[in-house]
């Protein structure tokens, strides 16, 4: 069944928990972005509206994650028809939380959901793809938990790669987003092109530490593993200020572990209850307070239900 109008939801996501560069990913409730898309009779893509966004997206159609996603869905079914894109930013941009990934995969599933659904989720990957690749290249580890929910392995762009893993039933995450972007393709131009062969042993290491940790519910190996991190942490640790400090304050709250979402700048705590994540949460915005800097501060846990469609008609 096709509609003539439907609108979606998509999580925010944290990408790499650590030591996962690319490969790990995972949702996060309550936070995300809306979307409502119209077929149009003329062949172009139009973004009609984009609130929350405090008019930096570009509205242009070749330049917006979004419509940039819809246009490879339309073309790849042979669609004629156009396109109008309205979207509602729940998230802020550049600051580790997913934002084109969410940009990305609320448009193409509402857009799956107009033609009647030929697609599974996994299969809208590739679409979604196209998208995040305008800001930041090909890689899947926001995109991939933003369509699906949970904690994600994507150890690569392929649908073959996706490996959902399991949730442990006590993690809470306290996250704080300092008030200022750091943009994604910033991020990774400051990362060694190269890494030496000893590094790489630890960080596969510290990886598979990480999943076999997610596998037995471990929260406390879990966070050793993520903060094993040699390689991406200390070359990005210059665009996160107070790093350390907030990594202290969440700990001394009662956190296992702090990481930075994505490309940060935000920091994401990984605790055993929700009321250690709440303190931890207060302790990371109290550091960016007294250091006078504007911050949002949450607590939260991993979404496992993906990116959704609200309504169609
Ligand atoms: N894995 C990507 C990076 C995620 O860290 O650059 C960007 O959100």
């Amino acid at each position: 069944m096709s509609f003539s109008r439907a609108e979606a939801f998509a999580p925010a996501t944290v990408a790499n928990l650590g030591v996962g560069f690319d490969i790990l990913g995972l949702a996060l409730q309550g936070l995300g972005d809306r979307a409502i898309v119209e077929f149009r009779d003329e062949p172009e893509i139009v973004i009609a509206d984009i609130q929350g966004d405090g008019g930096q997206l570009p509205r242009e159609p070749e330049q917006n994650v979004a419509s940039v996603s819809a246009r490879a869905f339309l073309d790849h079914i042979g669609e004629k028809r156009g396109l109008k894109i309205e979207l509602i930013k729940g998230l802020p941009l550049s600051s580790g939380l997913g934002s084109s990934a969410a940009s990305a995969v609320v448009a193409v599933l509402a857009l799956n959901k107009l033609v009647g659904e030929p697609f599974t989720r996994e299969e809208l990957l590739p679409f979604c793809l196209e998208g995040e690749a305008l800001v930041s290249g090909y890689h899947a580890d926001n995109v991939a938990p933003c369509l699906l929910g949970g904690i994600v392995l994507v150890a690569g762009i392929t649908l073959d790669a996706i490996q959902p893993l399991p949730v442990p039933a006590n993690m809470h995450i306290a996250l704080v987003t300092p008030d200022f972007p750091v943009p994604t393709n910033e991020a990774r131009a400051i990362l060694p092109g190269q890494v030496p062969l000893a590094s790489m042993i630890h960080q596969t290491g510290r990886v598979a530490q990480l999943v076999d940790a997610l596998h037995r519910g471990d929260l406390e190996a879990l966070g050793a593993a993520m903060e094993g991190d040699a390689v991406i942490e200390p070359a990005r640790a210059c665009l996160t200020p107070s790093l350390d400090e907030v990594r202290s304050a969440a700990k001394q709250a009662g956190a296992i572990a702090v990481f930075i979402g994505g490309a940060g700048p935000t920091l994401c705590a990984v605790c055993n209850s929700a009321e250690i994540a709440r303190r931890a949460a207060a302790a990371m915005e109290c550091v960016y307070s007294e250091a006078k800097m504007d911050c949002v501060a949450q607590y939260t846990q991993v979404d496992r239900r993906g990116a959704m469609v609200l309504r169609a008609e």
